[in-house]
């Protein structure tokens, strides 16, 4: 993870690469640094989130590199903040230097110092090392080095006004335009009259009054401009207090972006794809796995086409059964997760189409892929996905829909269309939630349940809540409990039961009479009015009536919510949990 920044141009860097960063906090804030260039170079470094480094704004100096660090080697102290310097050069890495030890031992047997605890330290000693008057050279000769991931920004006292870029598995992108800039993502450094160039891995370059750009073998290369949207890359919050509610506010008109997808010329290769395919498999991490898993429901309710679903970082260092005519779909909100991006190289490597459905088209999962197909939900700041996860399954399920048609079942496609609807009612009844926060804030464990596709919906308001409050909690199938959970329900433990499933409703209440026996405080979410009233209940909340093959896309809404009161009752920040990154580039 960790987000890059490099400025070189006429203005004073500091401010530029101070704001710059902050908008890559969503990839780590464990702590932050900055160097500027000079004859020597002029560094600050602190723990925690950018807004500590305000004093670095001072700092002079037109060229310079800055980092955020979500920490993987080494604690998250100062004496770990990048950049790193080694004599003459400051370094800036995002990825994992894989043979860090071995490379490190042999600095040291050299009689090298290191001043961190951190593996991208020893790209600095490198770069001394090799560095005979040509930057490119040694950058080329250090990396040659490496095993595992880089974006690597550089500075070298030799060429002041001159930073230096290398990438290989984690992304780097570079900005010409009011200054020469380099960045994690492209909205880092987004705007009007920017041109954005994409480093490829294996690629160089050098920013100075330009941008150089190299390939593999050190020659120079031409590289096309990315198509971008400066102004809709920049979200703000808009007098929200924080981009998590914001963003769950959004889910409405999400959903209403379904048509554009459907509309793209690859939505019809999908489908010819989607109907040759003798099973589909899903692989994705996270909220991303949940909407797998959701789909799964969908594609084999609808069309009885089997599907799996597997954790992307199970799959990749599984043995997966996978062959030439397979559709293994990605799913990726950032396009970005190295698990899911080594799982679809491997899908692909044994013969299989692989289709992203990602949030951000320009991704490096995208870039891989045969098809891509976005769920267009706009930008997602908060590390806890919400928009995004409806906004996948609006996809997952459209594309189920449109499997089940060319098996002969038609009209679930027109179901999807009341969903934009249902999902506003559901944000304004989901506010009902805040009378529960009470129950949840010192609760020693808390379970969500359910059945079918209401079980999905449990595992993602179980993963928020543990997220964003740092409650303990899992999501149980609600048949599973008596198996061995239900050994630790006891007096006042928060139980949240979703049911919107008819034919497994009585089902459900049984698990839910089961812990209210045990002394559990019993909380629903359901579609099913009838069964808001049952005694056993502390709270409900009645969510509009939509079936069960879709529900999830609303019954998560309510769970959403309470996460996000319950972690605020709790003095948490719902936008920036702790130990956590929006974007998980590393394994
Ligand atoms: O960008 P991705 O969708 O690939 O990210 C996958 C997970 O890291 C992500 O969903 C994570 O679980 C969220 N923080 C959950 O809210």
């Amino acid at each position: 993870m960790c987000g890059i920044v490099g400025y070189v141009g006429k203005r004073q860097a500091a401010p530029l690469l101070l704001g710059a960063l902050k908008k890559l906090e969503y990839r780590g804030y464990d702590s932050a640094g900055i160097a500027l260039s000079g004859k020597t170079f002029a560094v600050k470094k602190c723990t925690g989130a950018v807004k500590n480094l305000r004093d670095a704004a001072f700092l002079e100096g037109t060229c310079g590199i800055g980092h955020t660090r979500w920490a993987t080697h080494g604690a998250p102290s100062e004496r770990n903040a990048h950049p790193h310097v080694c004599g003459r050069f400051a370094v800036v890495h995002n990825g994992i230097i894989e043979n860090y030890k071995a490379l490190r031992a042999e600095c040291e047997a050299r009689g090298e110092r290191f001043a961190s605890d951190t593996d991208s330290e020893v790209v600095a000693h490198l770069l001394e090392f090799y560095f005979r008057g040509d930057l490119i050279g040694a950058l080329r000769q250090a990396c040659a080095r490496l095993m595992g991931s880089y974006a690597l920004a550089v500075l070298c006292t030799e060429f002041p006004q001159t930073i230096a870029l290398a990438r290989s598995k984690s992304p780097l992108v570079v900005g010409v335009g009011g200054g020469v800039w380099c960045a994690s993502d492209v909205p880092a450094i987004a705007a009007k009259n920017r041109t954005v160039y994409v480093l490829a891995d294996g690629e160089f370059a050098l920013l100075g009054e330009q941008a150089t750009f190299f390939g593999r073998e050190g020659n120079v290369i031409s590289k096309q401009p990315l198509e971008y949207d400066a102004a809709g890359s920049i979200p703000a919050r808009r007098g929200y207090r924080h981009f998590m509610r914001k963003e769950i506010d959004e889910i409405p008109a999400v959903l209403e972006n379904r048509p554009h997808a459907v509309g793209l010329p690859t939505y019809a290769e999908v489908r010819r794809a989607l109907a040759a395919a003798p099973h589909i498999s899903v692989v994705a991490c996270g909220t991303a796995y949940h909407a797998g898993l959701a789909a799964k429901y969908a594609f084999e309710a609808l069309s009885r086409v089997r599907c799996e679903v597997t954790v992307a970082s199970e799959y990749r260092y599984g043995d997966p059964i996978v062959e030439a005519g397979d559709l293994v779909i990605a799913v990726s909100q950032s396009g970005e997760t190295a698990d899911t991006i080594a799982a679809a190289q491997l899908a692909k490597e044994r013969g299989a189409a692989v289709l992203a459905v990602v949030n951000v088209p320009g991704s490096t999962l995208a870039g891989i892929a045969d098809f891509v197909l976005p769920v267009s939900a706009g930008r997602e700041i908060a590390v806890a996905a919400t928009k995004s996860f409806n906004a996948q399954l609006m996809l997952l399920y459209t594309l189920a829909a449109t499997l089940a048609e060319a098996k002969g079942r038609r009209g679930y496609g027109d179901l999807l269309k009341d969903f934009p609807a249902l999902a506003r009612k559901t944000v304004s009844v989901g506010e009902g939630v805040r009378a529960w926060v009470a129950y949840f804030m010192s609760a020693a464990s808390v379970y969500f349940i359910g059945r079918g596709a209401d079980y999905v919906a449990a595992l993602e308001g179980s993963l928020k809540l543990k997220e964003i409050t740092y409650l303990p909690s899992e999501g149980y199938p609600a048949g599973e409990l008596k198996h061995g959970t239900l050994a630790l329900v006891e007096e006042g433990t928060p139980v949240v039961a979703v049911l919107t499933s008819e034919k497994l409703a009585e089902k459900t209440m049984n698990a839910v009479h089961e812990v209210y026996a045990r002394g559990a405080r019993v909380f629903l979410i359901t579609s099913l009015e009838a069964y808001a009233d049952a005694a056993e209940l502390t709270g409900a909340v009645v969510i509009p009536p939509c079936g069960d093959v879709f529900s999830p896309m609303l019954s998560v809404i309510p769970l959403q919510l309470l996460a996000y009161y319950v972690a605020l009752a709790r003095g948490n920040d719902p936008d920036k949990p702790r130990n956590l990154a929006k974007s998980v580039t590393v394994e």
